[in-house]
């Protein structure tokens, strides 16, 4: 059901959930201070409890709800990149309701950029919202794939189709330094404008962005990527434009590799679309450079090919 900004601040004040568009993926938003309405939020979408979710705000002046002390660069983060796809992981504030962060002594935070969700966050106060899709599914970049996980009846935000189409990168603040929690629509590259050093991995023991250790951004069809020339099966290809597959059977194109903007934006819906259409199995050209988008779109697919 496709409703507007003030039927979406009724329904969150009444401790309900609905799907809210931003600029990288659809989420599934409730108040940051209804625990009644996170809760439905972990069932609706199966996720593990273990698994904390995003705070996203739409001012500056509401980090201090979030979080309860800012690390360096914090802020020269948030003014180069807010509003925009990048989440930041820091120290939380007292008042964070502990079953949004799955008991973890920190908060993620973001500030999306979508008019619509910025206004409806204006009226009612931070949300939390993870991506709008049942857990270990391709995330939602269109209100009709919201639908197709939960439903015609569900209360979907209507805002058009995602601008980003992968989800925010995550930095973590380590206690000394930011570290990657998840590569994401902000090419990592970006941030040596910001910071004074290289970014690695958060490899820590229980990594500290619990998302990553779950399945994810899997559709049903089983996935073989390749760098290597396309030998005929499996008949159906996931490709580049301008790019030959000889023999194959369907080929659904992602984009051209050289515009890693509109391959990012076709990604979830391509994967999708496989099985909309009962596609059993697909062949993934995996050759390109690991860099930049890139980087991020090899990385969703090898989650989405893994079979656990
Ligand atoms: O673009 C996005 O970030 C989208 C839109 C809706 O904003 N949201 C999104 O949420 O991707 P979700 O729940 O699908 O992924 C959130 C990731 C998970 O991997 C989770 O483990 C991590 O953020 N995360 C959340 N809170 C954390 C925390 N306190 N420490 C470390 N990781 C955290
Ligand atoms: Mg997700």
């Amino acid at each position: 059901m496709r409703i507007d900004c003030q039927q979406a601040k009724e329904l969150l004040l009444r401790d309900e959930v609905v799907a809210v568009p931003t600029e990288t993926v659809y989420g599934l938003a409730a108040s940051l201070h209804s625990e009644k309405a996170i809760e439905k939020i972990f069932e609706l979408k199966s996720r593990p409890k273990e698994n904390p979710l995003i705070v996203h705000i739409s001012q500056k002046e509401q980090i201090s709800q979030i979080c309860g002390g800012l690390p360096p660069f914090f802020e020269e983060l948030a003014r180069a990149f807010w509003p925009g796809p990048l989440t930041l992981v820091a120290p939380a504030a007292m008042s964070v309701p502990s079953i949004a962060r799955a008991g973890l002594p920190t908060a993620a935070v973001r500030m999306p950029d979508h008019p619509l969700t910025l206004k409806l966050i204006d009226a009612i106060g931070p949300i939390v919202a993870p991506s709008a899709n049942l857990s270990g599914l391709p995330s939602s970049t269109t209100p009709d794939h919201v639908e197709q996980d939960f439903g015609k009846e569900f209360p979907i935000l209507e805002g058009g189709t995602c601008t980003k189409g992968i989800e925010s990168t995550i930095l973590i603040f380590d206690g000394s330094v930011w570290r990657i929690g998840r590569q994401g629509s902000i090419p990592l590259e970006e941030f040596s404008r910001i910071l004074p050093y290289h970014l690695c991995f958060d490899k820590r023991k229980n990594s500290s962005c619990p998302g990553q250790m779950f399945k994810h951004y899997s559709p049903r069809a089983k996935l073989t990527l390749s760098q290597e020339s396309y030998s005929g099966t499996p008949e159906t290809v996931v490709g580049f434009e301008g790019r030959h597959y000889p023999n194959a059977r369907q080929v659904l194109i992602l984009g051209e590799i050289e515009k890693p903007e509109t391959v990012m934006a076709n990604l979830y819906n391509i994967l999708r679309q496989l099985d909309n259409a009962g596609i059993e199995e697909a062949w993934i050209d995996a050759d390109f450079p690991r860099k930049g988008l890139l980087a991020t779109i090899a990385e969703r697919l090898e989650k989405a090919s893994a079979r656990t």
